[in-house]
């Protein structure tokens, strides 16, 4: 498998909790390359625009509202498979169906708040990570 880059978000739950570091760690430990970072807090249009996919659902505005409630983390994650991989840190979205040692079962408060978002697939990567970086803020 080739080097892929995968975007990843620290959700306000976990830059709260002062978890920043140790999440980041996770994706380290994994082999996988922080190659942009940024801290913002989203307006609610950006939030709004970055899960578009889901606005039809139950939960969309209980997620828009969560990810704007405080700051997050937006990051660039290069490695080996590195679309699997994040996946495979960061565990199942549902923190009580997550695995021993992933992200979410560590440090997951529910299923909406659940510390972290990554990238599903090459396509999705690829547009996430246009949506808050620009080529020249991406330093491999
Ligand atoms: P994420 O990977 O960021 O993509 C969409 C998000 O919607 C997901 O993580 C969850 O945080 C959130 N989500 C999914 N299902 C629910 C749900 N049933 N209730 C609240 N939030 C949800």
């Amino acid at each position: 498998m080739a080097v892929q880059r995968t975007f990843s978000i620290i959700k306000p739950d976990a830059t709260k909790r002062n978890l920043t570091g140790k999440i980041i760690a996770k994706f380290e430990d994994a082999g996988l390359r922080v190659v942009a970072s940024k801290r913002i807090h989203m307006t609610r249009e950006q939030a709004e625009g970055f899960y578009a996919v889901h606005k039809e659902r139950p939960f969309f505005g209980e997620l828009v509202d969560f990810m704007i409630s405080e700051p997050v983390v937006v990051q660039v994650l290069e490695g080996e498979d590195a679309i699997a991989k994040n996946r495979e840190v960061m565990g199942a979205t549902n923190p009580a169906d997550a695995a021993d040692g992933t992200i979410r079962k560590e440090f997951a408060l529910s299923i909406g708040e659940n510390s972290v978002h990554g990238s599903d697939a090459p396509e999705t990567a690829a547009e996430e990570i246009a949506y808050f970086f620009s080529d020249d803020e991406i330093v491999g």
